[in-house]
C-alpha cells in the first residue's frame, strides 16, 4: 500500500539533488531495517533520518530521510525500490539542486515544527544524575506522564491540560510568592505592565499553575506569539527556528519540590514567569522573531553566534529604562537569586552589541559574571538585523503572517510581488495621513 510520489520542485536530468523523502511504516520489528537496507543496496548515504508518530490513519510512524541523489534516474530508482517493499507509503519527496553551498534544512510551514517533537537533546524523559529529581521515581514517572503530551502534540491541536498535583502547585506557589516581591524593583517596564493582565486573564496566582493553552491564546491576541509544548531542551537550531514562526517551545513540567529555587533546566515556572510576560510585548516579540528569522538555513557556526545572542538577551538580558537598569531576560525573571545578583555591583555590565555579544563565552551552572544592556528592544532588533545580514545565506527569507509560512526570496518575481504588496500598504498609509489632515 502506497501513494503517489510528489515532487515539490522540478527535477532536472542532471544531479546531484538534495532530496528529502517522507515515508510511513507500520509498527513491527525490523521494518525500518528493511527500508534502510533498500537504500543501502542502492549505495545511498543518508544525511538525516528522523521519526515521529504518523498522523496518517493506518500508519504508525513517519520517517524523514535526506540524501544526495546523483541524478534523476537514481532518485527514481530509490522511489521504486521503496515501493517494492510494499510496506512503505511515500508521502512526498522534496528535491532541490545540491549546490556548492548547501543550505541546511529549515521549517517553511508552521506544521513543519512537528518534526521537532521528539528531538530533545537532554532532560525530557531522562534526567541527569545531578538533577534534584533524578533519584525520585515518583517525580520521574510524573514527569514522563507530562512530557508524553508534548511528544504526541501536533500543530493545530489544543495544548493538553495538565492537572497539577497539590505538591506541584505548592512548589509553584513558593517560586511565585518570592518572585513577585522582586518584580516592582527589578523587572523591566514591559514585564510589570503585562503581569497584572496575566493575573486577571490567565490564572496567574499563587495557588494555581496557569495552563499553557489559556496563556497561549492570550499571547496570540497580544503579539501573535503562541506556545508549543516541548519534552525538554531542543537543539539551538530547532529552538531558534521556532521563533521565526512566533512559536515558543515551552515545557509543562515543574522543578523538583526539594529545591524550589533551583532548576538545571527550563520548567513551567521559568516559562510562565520569565518568558511569557515579555512575549506579550510587541517590540520584544519582534526582536525575538528577528533572531529566529536570522537562524533559518544558516551554518552551525552562525547558529552558535545567534544562540549566544539569544542567551544574553532573551534569557539573561538587561535594559536601560528611565536612567535605571532593569531585567528582561527570562533566566533572571524566574530566578530569585540571580534577579538580585544581576542588578548588584558584582557582575560586569556591557552595552549590547551583537558583534561582540555573539562571541562572549558564558557559563550555565552559575550566575553570569557579565550581562549585556540593551537601550531598547527596537534598538536591539535593528542591531540583530544588521548582524544577521552578515551571516552567510544565499538568499533572504520573509515571514508571511497570512499563511504563517516562510517565503524564500530567491527569485526576482517573488521579490517584485512582495514589493508590490509593500507599495499597496504604503498607499493605504499615505491615504490615511491625508485623511487626518
Ligand atoms: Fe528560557
Amino acid at each position: 500500500m502506497y501513494s503517489e510520489v510528489t515532487h515539490t520542485t522540478e527535477v532536472n536530468e542532471t544531479g546531484p539533488f538534495l532530496t528529502t523523502l517522507l515515508f510511513s511504516v507500520e509498527d513491527r520489528v525490523g521494518i525500518l531495517d528493511e527500508c534502510l537496507s533498500v537504500l543501502k543496496d542502492l549505495n545511498i548515504s543518508l544525511t538525516r533520518i528522523e521519526s515521529r508518530p504518523s498522523k496518517t490513519p493506518g500508519w504508525d510512524y513517519d520517517f524523514f530521510v535526506d540524501f544526495n541523489a546523483e541524478d534523476s534516474k537514481q532518485l527514481t530508482r530509490v522511489v521504486e525500490a521503496l515501493r517494492i517493499t510494499k510496506q512503505v507509503k511515500i508521502v512526498s519527496t522534496r528535491t532541490s539542486e545540491a549546490t556548492e553551498e548547501q543550505v541546511p534544512w529549515f521549517p517553511q510551514k508552521k506544521s513543519d515544527l512537528d518534526t521537532f517533537a521528539n528531538k530533545v537533546l537532554e532532560m525530557g524523559e531522562e534526567l541527569d544524575s545531578d538533577h534534584p529529581g533524578a533519584k525520585d521515581q515518583v517525580y520521574r514517572t510524573r514527569r514522563a506522564e507530562i512530557t508524553r503530551f508534548a511528544k504526541t502534540y501536533r500543530h493545530g491541536q489544543p495544548i493538553p491540560t495538565v492537572n497539577y498535583t497539590p505538591e506541584e502547585i505548592a512548589t509553584w506557589g513558593v517560586v511565585f510568592r518570592n518572585l513577585i516581591k522582586k518584580y516592582p524593583t527589578h523587572a523591566c517596564r514591559e514585564h510589570q505592565h503585562v503581569f497584572p493582565l496575566l493575573q486577571q486573564n490567565c490564572g496567574y496566582k499563587e495557588d494555581n499553575i496557569p495552563q499553557l493553552e489559556i496563556v497561549s491564546k492570550f499571547l496570540k491576541d497580544c503579539t501573535g506569539f503562541t506556545l508549543r509544548p516541548v519534552m525538554g531542551l531542543l537543539s539551538s537550531r530547532d529552538f531558534l527556528n521556532g521563533l521565526a514562526f512566533r512559536v515558543f517551545h515551552s515545557t509543562q513540567y515543574i522543578r523538583h519540590h526539594s529545591k524550589p529555587f533551583y532548576t538545571p533546566e527550563p520548567d513551567i515556572c521559568h516559562e510562565l514567569l520569565g518568558h511569557v510576560p515579555l512575549f506579550c510585548d510587541p517590540d520584544f516579540a519582534d526582536f525575538s522573531q528577528e533572531i529566529g528569522m536570522a537562524s533559518l538555513g544558516v551554518s552551525d557556526e552562525d547558529i552558535e553566534k545567534l544562540s549566544t545572542i539569544y542567551w544574553f538577551t532573551v534569557e539573561f538580558g538587561l535594559c536601560r529604562q528611565g536612567g535605571e537598569i532593569r531585567a528582561y531576560g527570562a533566566g533572571l525573571l524566574s530566578s530569585f537569586g540571580e534577579l538580585e545578583h544581576c542588578l548588584s555591583d558584582k557582575p560586569e555590565k556591557r552595552p549590547f552589541d551583537p558583534y561582540k555579544t555573539a562571541y562572549q563565552k558564558y557559563i550555565v551552572t552559575e550566575y553570569q559574571p557579565i550581562y549585556f544592556v540593551a537601550d531598547s528592544f527596537k534598538d536591539a532588533q535593528q542591531k540583530v538585523r544588521d548582524f544577521a545580514n552578515t551571516l552567510k545565506r544565499p538568499y533572504s527569507v520573509r515571514y508571511n503572517p497570512f499563511t504563517e509560512a516562510i517565503e524564500v526570496l530567491d527569485k526576482k518575481e517573488k521579490i517584485v510581488r512582495h514589493t508590490q504588496n509593500i507599495k499597496n500598504d504604503m498607499l493605504i498609509l499615505v491615504d490615511a495621513l491625508e485623511r487626518l489632515h
